[in-house]
């Protein structure tokens, strides 16, 4: 086999067959497939597209090619959640110990944050005491104790996917649905759950723009799932605002515990609902979704899904007592408000501009090295469709540095538009799509 005509074939629009596919991604991790070639074939894939099945063959590739993590120990159907990214978004710190306080395990990998897009592993990095450092056997027999574990990757996971997206990024090759998706999917196979509860992001504040392309990543992603024997469902969800109304670490764990005492804001809570009832679908714990939506809401209502968090927050060396006691997370030197020039309808709340300014303010990493700042962020005050008066606050700004707090309140400001009108209401998840859509 020869590099070369793999990429004509791809270049004229035919599929490369497992074999053929097996030579590029495995030539490629072992240095014998120089950049170039890749590079050439990435690029035809991105004007040819792939087959479904060529599609799964290639993620199944990358996720078997460096450590895989083997939950077999756990007991239950382990489901996973994915979330594409986007400003603010604090599910996975309530819908975790949610789902696990009605007894579906919830064993999770998660990132660190780059760009405007914070990760799990940082928000959680914020609770004093708090390790995401677990061996895999520290990991799985938390989970069989508790029900609960969120860890920082471990191993090397789907390095060829590490490889081919560095090579996709400098090559104008990453908007490619194919390439995408495979790579999400094959580090989520890597991680090692039976099932993926998909939440792929759609609006300003997101990868995918348009609804329509969000559908499609959000098919492929379903349609390799399902090809890999893997059950995968897919909520298309907005992100033309920030998700909750805090932005930043230390913010996010206390938005995520007032969530969990049922006081948080209604879009998170919402959304935590939706994407925990097609978790405990998948796991088999309900037959229908009313079910598991009043299970969810109980847990929530009874305030066992607090208690679940609290046994997390202990069991990962973390201190259970800031659910009572806020102020024992990261505290910012700085507060200030940001408040509306004019009175009138919220238009839009960009989350661009947000996560920008809170990046800037060091909530963020602006590079892999950059080191953050757990304590600074925003908080909003209001949302898309609120009226505000002149001088109402619109958001706290956190600092703990007077130039960059002059800053957000600059770049802040920019972010929300204030009009005459109010502005029609947007739905929070637009589509479902499952196996039987693709
Ligand atoms: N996120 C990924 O993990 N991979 C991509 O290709 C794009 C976004
Ligand atoms: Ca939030």
């Amino acid at each position: 086999m020869h590099a070369v005509e793999l990429i004509q074939k791809k270049r004229d629009g035919k599929r490369l067959s497992l074999e053929e596919l097996k030579f590029l991604v495995h030539g490629y991790v072992q240095g014998q497939i120089p950049d170039y070639q890749m590079a050439a074939w990435t690029m035809a894939v991105f004007f040819q597209g792939m087959e479904p099945e060529e599609i799964t063959d290639l993620t199944l590739l990358m996720a078997g090619s460096g450590d895989t993590l083997d939950l077999s120990a756990i007991h239950g159907v382990k489901v996973d959640k994915h979330s594409t990214g986007g400003v603010g978004d604090t599910t996975t710190l309530v819908l975790a110990p949610l789902v696990a306080s009605v007894g579906v395990p919830v064993a999770k990998m998660s990132g660190r944050g780059l760009g405007h897009t914070g990760g799990t592993i940082d928000k959680l990095e914020s609770i004093p005491g708090f390790q995401t450092s677990l061996t895999p056997q520290e990991f799985i027999s938390q989970v069989n104790r508790i029900g609960v574990g969120v860890v920082g990757q471990t191993g090397e996971l789907a390095p060829a996917d590490k490889l081919l997206y560095a090579l996709r990024d400098v090559t104008a090759t990453v908007e490619s649905i194919p390439l995408i998706a495979s790579s999400i999917m094959s580090k989520k196979i890597a991680a090692g759950a039976d099932g993926f509860v998909l939440d792929v992001k759609v609006g300003r504040g997101a990868f995918m723009k348009q609804e329509a392309e969000a559908v499609r990543l959000a098919e492929t992603m379903v349609q390799i799932g399902t090809l890999a024997e893997r059950a995968t469902v897919a909520l298309v969800t907005d992100m033309n605002q920030p998700l909750g109304r805090c932005i930043g670490n230390a913010l996010e764990v206390k938005e995520a515990i007032l969530t969990l005492k049922g006081q948080g804001p209604a879009n998170l809570t919402e959304l935590c609902l939706q994407l925990g009832t097609e978790m405990l679908l998948m796991a088999g714990a309900c037959s229908d979704a009313g079910e598991a939506r009043r299970k969810l809401e109980d847990s929530l209502q009874q305030g066992r899904a607090l208690a679940k968090f609290r046994e997390w927050v202990e069991a990962q060396g973390g201190d259970p007592q800031i659910t009572e006691d806020l102020s024992l997370l990261p505290q910012a030197k700085f507060r200030q408000s940001l408040a509306a020039l004019k009175a009138g309808y919220v238009q839009e709340v960009d989350p661009l501009a947000l996560g920008a300014a809170a990046m800037h303010l060091g909530a963020g990493r602006e590079t892999k090295d950059s080191v953050i700042d757990l304590a600074v962020g925003i908080e909003l005050k209001v949302g898309e469709g609120d009226y505000v008066g002149e001088g109402s606050v619109l958001a706290e700004i956190y600092a703990n540095d007077q130039q960059r707090l002059t800053e957000a309140l600059q770049t802040g400001l920019g972010a929300f538009r204030i009009g005459d009108e109010k502005p029609p209401a947007r739905p929070l998840v637009y589509r479902k799509i499952t196996a039987e859509d693709v």
